[in-house]
């Protein structure tokens, strides 16, 4: 079930100031898929899951789920949150402490009046899919984090919704824990085949959870793709900037080839994946430091090459972080953690043209 939303715009009013949570969203988010919206603490994405749950009212736009329109202002329909056929998993989990874990599941088809053998059938069922057999008369507060998370998810899957929207559920949890929960989480989903919408801030939880990723900066969308497009494709010095680290470098387009673009960088020429600048515009190179490779002896390729001085460098276990500089310019660098490289060496580094990538200044 897809959910489309058109020009949805919310805005808040607070000492006089106006707010605006969301300006001109356009989205669609892709029916039995995970999509994220990912975007730093403010940008919106707690508003956006609200107002497609129906627990915001929009000023302008439109949310459709499915064929059905919910929200839409022009029309003046509002679907109210119960007969939008949602369920949504909050941060805290929202699960009663007072109660046991049976009655936290079986509540919403308890509050529909759903006959009792029908409810134990279903709750019997959703247990086992998460993992949580034996647990019904365990109350919800004597179970780990990860464990009410599941609970929580159980209840939002129970009424076998056709939209699940998650806003944050994870970030209670530790970092072991939360990897793990992540990865059962992609599984429940894609067994379930229903429509997914995950806030987080988190990049490396949007990249491992999701189909397609939209980004999100102060109330609107700044690029929607898959991981892989967001990672190694991007075309927003923002999305550069946010999903991983990235350097930055000011530079001007100088030629077009049939499938690269040439640029003049405060740090040389550089050849790039094909950008359709103009010639003689500015731009920002951006290259990841984890694709800045040590350039071999016998290296013959066709890479950019940079030649800097190591700065610093520190162990962080799987690798080693630091910076090189060349002339006044510092570049972040990620190399393999038994270097013996140390401050001063002058290095020679590889970067392909795939992964230099050029967006507007
Ligand atoms: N009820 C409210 N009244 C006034 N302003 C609000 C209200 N709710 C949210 N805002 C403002 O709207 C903007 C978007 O908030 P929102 O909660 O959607 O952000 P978020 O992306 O979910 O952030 P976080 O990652 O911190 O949860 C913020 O500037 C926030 O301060
Ligand atoms: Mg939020």
């Amino acid at each position: 079930m897809e959910i489309q939303i058109k020009e949805l715009s919310k805005y808040y009013y607070t000492d006089g100031k106006i707010i605006k949570a969301l300006d001109n969203i356009n989205i669609k988010i892709p029916g039995k898929r995970i999509c994220t919206l990912l975007g730093p603490s403010g940008c919106g994405k707690t508003t956006l899951l609200r107002c497609i749950v129906g627990l915001e009212k929009p000023d302008s736009g439109e949310i459709k789920i499915g064929d059905e329109v919910v929200w839409c202002n022009k029309k003046g329909i509002n679907i109210p949150t119960e007969k939008r056929g949602l369920a949504m998993v909050f941060q805290t989990y929202a699960i009663w402490p007072h109660m046991n874990v049976y009655n936290n599941i079986a509540y919403p088809l308890q509050i529909k009046n759903f006959p009792k053998e029908e409810i134990y059938k279903r709750v019997k069922k959703i247990l086992n899919f998460v993992k949580l057999d034996g647990f019904e008369k365990r109350l919800a507060t004597n179970i780990s984090g990860g464990q009410q998370q599941r609970v929580a998810l159980a209840r939002a899957l129970i009424a076998e919704p056709k939209v699940i929207l998650f806003d944050e559920p994870l970030s209670n949890l530790d970092a072991k824990l939360r990897e793990e929960t992540r990865k059962e989480l992609r599984n429940f989903l894609s067994e379930l085949k229903i429509t997914a919408a995950y806030v987080t801030h988190d990049q490396i939880e949007a990249l491992a959870l999701s189909d397609v990723i939209a980004v999100m900066n102060s109330g609107y969308i700044v690029e929607v793709g898959s991981p892989r497009q967001i990672y190694f494709n991007t075309t927003h010095q923002f999305v550069a900037d946010f999903i991983g680290r990235a350097n930055l470098i000011k530079a001007i387009v100088k030629s077009q080839k049939k499938d690269k673009t040439i640029v003049d960088s405060e740090i040389g020429t550089f050849i790039c994946q094909k950008r359709d600048f103009p010639v003689e515009s500015k731009v920002i190179l951006c290259i990841r430091p984890e694709f800045i490779y040590l350039k071999e002896d016998n290296y013959s390729g066709e890479g950019n090459i940079i030649t800097g001085i190591i700065e610093n460098l520190v162990f962080v276990g799987e690798t080693c972080e630091g910076e090189m500089s060349i002339g006044n310019k510092r570049l972040m660098i990620k190399i393999e953690s038994e270097s013996s490289l140390k401050k001063g060496d002058v290095v020679n580094f590889v970067v392909s043209s795939d992964h230099c990538l050029l967006v507007s200044d």
